[in-house]
């Protein structure tokens, strides 16, 4: 059963320092926490002397409380003309402060205003997990993962520059100086990497040491004497740009491909998208989908993805010009006991913050809707909805600049040549040649990419669209193995049918009646209003992996030899071929965390997700399962 998340208590010491009660200890020196951060953490760490003249620098820190030495940091960063492009920090809090603390104590240090103000308008939900907030412009981006050190540290995947030991006194918080937790830093560290803390206790300079880091004492901060600055023993001496280049080639100008598309093109990457279909889509279009994270008792790595995904949606949607969604909260009403019985354990156990998840009788959710619903269920006030075709198109629209998109450009076949991946149609033409491609053409990624492992099914999926004259439309979403929308212009959607083996585009009678069914489970007496043969619908289709889950990542390469034991870092590889595809029923969220992971990884950047959540989504997961199951069957 996973922990559920204790948010820091706001207390302070008498001289007015931030203080916890839980450990006995000042969040910072009383001489001023800022010039500590700068002394111990940026001078301990030669910055910023060396993050100049980089493209990228990355800053690990334990122990995130409020910020101080992050917004010290992009504070630092910003008067500093010679500084590199983009900034990462990536930390590690069990408790964070709720918002309103945040704000609170945020005022007592008025010299970073511009800072705080901007991290506390966009400080997550106290949720567990990883969080990623981008400032000015993209160039700072904030990596937060809630949760203990010992579980965050091996969920995290990238190469730190700097690292900023920061747990309360080690007398008082050895959780956060465990020899068996240090010994992470060291697979974190990027060649070159430094470390500083204000502690110089024996014990940490002796986990440090067994770490791999050689320590030495420097002068301390304020009244303290001394503190510790730290060197990884490598013999790597460099850590070379990924993908220096910085161009690719999308198939698919879905909302896989389109936010591959705005990710990548964010961080200066020319894109040559490619797409069958003749037009970019010409307005919002009439079909609207679903966006709601999932809750389960045992915070599985389902329910973690999807709470990624969502908050990752939610954050970033903010940023798209155009978008048509609302965020008008959704129902997910229980179908049966066993379910109902089922989300309020899931509810109980995890103690969720009740902006993102509540649990409500039949009675509370039909207070929600504006109507009767059939059952009690979980409440996502900031779920909602949102029309596929404006994501589509707020995306393109947001990549424009770096952005050649190529409507009624189909790619029959790919090729790895010398100059990198080129595509080709079906006379056998270029259409665009680049070092790095990335598959978004759902299920059809694999007739260009060929796997003996996995195969993706497409799901036929059609929606009704109900005139809003004839039934009182909930005011929220309700979901009950089906969906309901509220009206908007006029009509209300419902949905959506779930048909294997079946090509059939157009929409259908029996569907409307499926869809019908639907409708009336989540509201009763309302199903019966419509005759399915006189409803208008739209049918798409779905592309599903075996495991329900996506395809995110480099693609393996399932024709090479695989090492002995292999593990996802060692299968081998397409070389700069990846995958944004198999989105199943929840493209809406996860295509946008998707994005910003590939991109993420095309980088070399810290990974926006747990190192689980990644591995649950490499498209190798397929290899890897066929050479484990090849290798553990009887001979
Ligand atoms: C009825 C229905 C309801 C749904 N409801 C929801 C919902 O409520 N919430 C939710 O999150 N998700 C929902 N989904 C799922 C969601 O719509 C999909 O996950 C999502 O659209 C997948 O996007 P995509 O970009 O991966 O694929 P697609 O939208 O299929 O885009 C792939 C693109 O690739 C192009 N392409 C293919 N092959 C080639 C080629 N060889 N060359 C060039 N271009 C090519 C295609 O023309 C297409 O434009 C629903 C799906 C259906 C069918
Ligand atoms: C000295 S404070 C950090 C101050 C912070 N760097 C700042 O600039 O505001 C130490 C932090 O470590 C956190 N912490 C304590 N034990 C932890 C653990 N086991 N895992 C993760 N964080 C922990 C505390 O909640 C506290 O916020």
């Amino acid at each position: 059963m996973p922990d559920p998340l204790v948010p820091a208590r706001l207390a302070f010491a008498a001289d007015g320092t931030p203080f916890s009660e839980a450990y006995g200890d000042l969040y910072h020196s009383a001489e001023g926490g800022s010039a500590q951060a700068r002394h111990v953490f940026l001078q301990g760490n030669g910055l910023p002397q060396r993050w100049r003249g980089r493209r990228c620098f990355t800053i690990l820190e334990t122990g995130f409380g409020f910020g101080l030495s992050f917004l010290t940091t992009w504070q630092a960063w910003r008067e500093d003309p010679a500084r590199c492009a983009r900034l990462h920090f990536v930390s590690i809090e069990k408790h964070p402060f709720q918002d309103s603390d945040l704000a609170f104590l945020f005022k007592k240090y008025p010299h970073l205003e511009s800072e705080s103000t901007r991290l506390a308008a966009r400080w997550p939900m106290l949720v567990p997990g990883m969080h990623r907030i981008e400032f000015d412009r993209g160039n700072v981006v904030l990596t937060l993962f809630f949760g203990d050190l010992a579980e965050g540290l091996p969920q995290l995947r990238f190469a730190a520059d700097a690292i900023f030991l920061d747990g309360f006194a080690p007398a008082k918080n050895p959780a956060m100086w465990e020899p068996r937790v240090l010994r992470h830093l060291a697979r974190l560290a990027a060649p070159g990497a430094t470390l500083a803390t204000w502690s110089v206790a024996a014990p940490v300079r002796a986990a440090l040491e067994g770490a791999g880091f050689s320590v030495e004492k420097d002068k301390g901060f304020g009244t303290k004497r001394e503190m510790l600055r730290g060197n990884l023993i490598s013999r790597k001496k460099t850590n070379p740009e990924k993908n220096p280049l910085r161009s690719v080639i999308v198939i698919g100008a879905g909302i896989a491909g389109a936010a591959v598309c705005e990710r990548l093109a964010a961080r200066g990457w020319g894109v040559t998208l490619l797409e069958r279909q003749s037009a970019p889509p010409a307005g919002p279009g009439r079909h609207a989908g679903v966006f709601h994270p999932v809750v389960t008792r045992d915070d599985s790595l389902f329910a973690r993805l999807t709470r990624a995904s969502f908050l990752h949606l939610l954050n970033h949607g903010k940023n798209l010009e155009n978008l048509e969604w609302e965020r008008c909260g959704v129902l997910q009403l229980a179908r049966d006991g066993e379910e109902q019985a089922a989300q309020r354990a899931a509810i109980d156990a995890l103690a969720l913050p009740p902006g993102y998840a509540q649990y409500v009788t039949r009675k509370a959710a039909a207070a929600h809707a504006g109507v009767p619903v059939a059952a009690d269920g979980i409440w996502f006030p900031s779920g909602g909805w949102i029309r596929p075709l404006s994501l589509v198109a707020a995306q393109l629209a947001s990549a424009a600049g770096r952005l050649e998109a190529r409507f009624g450009c189909e790619v029959s076949r790919i090729a790895r040549e010398s100059a990198g991946w080129t595509a080709y149609d079906h006379a056998g033409r270029t259409l665009a040649q680049a070092p790095v491609m990335v598959l978004a053409n759902a299920a059809e990624a694999l007739t260009l990419a060929p796997s003996r492992c996995v195969r993706i099914r497409r799901v036929r999926g059609q929606v009704s669209f109900l005139p809003a004259g004839k039934f009182t439309a909930p005011r929220v979403v309700v979901l009950r193995g089906g969906f309901v929308l509220p009206a908007h212009r006029g009509e209300s959607i419902a949905g959506a049918s779930y048909d294997f083996d079946d090509d059939d585009a157009a929409a259908r009678a029996d569907s409307h009646a499926g869809n019908l069914e639907r409708l009336e489970r989540i509201l009763p007496g309302t199903g019966a209003r419509f005759d399915p043969a006189a409803l208008e619908g739209l049918v798409g289709f779905r592309a599903v992996a075996p495991d329900r889950l996506p395809l995110i990542g480099a693609l393996a390469d399932d024709g090479a030899a695989t090492p002995r034991n292999p593990q996802p870092a060692t299968l081998p590889r397409l070389e700069g071929l990846y995958g944004a595809f198999a989105y199943g029923s929840r493209g809406l969220l996860w295509a946008g965390l998707g994005a910003e992971l590939l991109a993420s990884m095309l980088e070399g950047e810290p990974l926006p997700v747990e190192g689980r959540l990644a591995d649950a989504i490499d498209p190798g997961r397929f290899l890897l399962r066929s050479v484990r199951r090849a290798t553990s069957a009887p001979a």
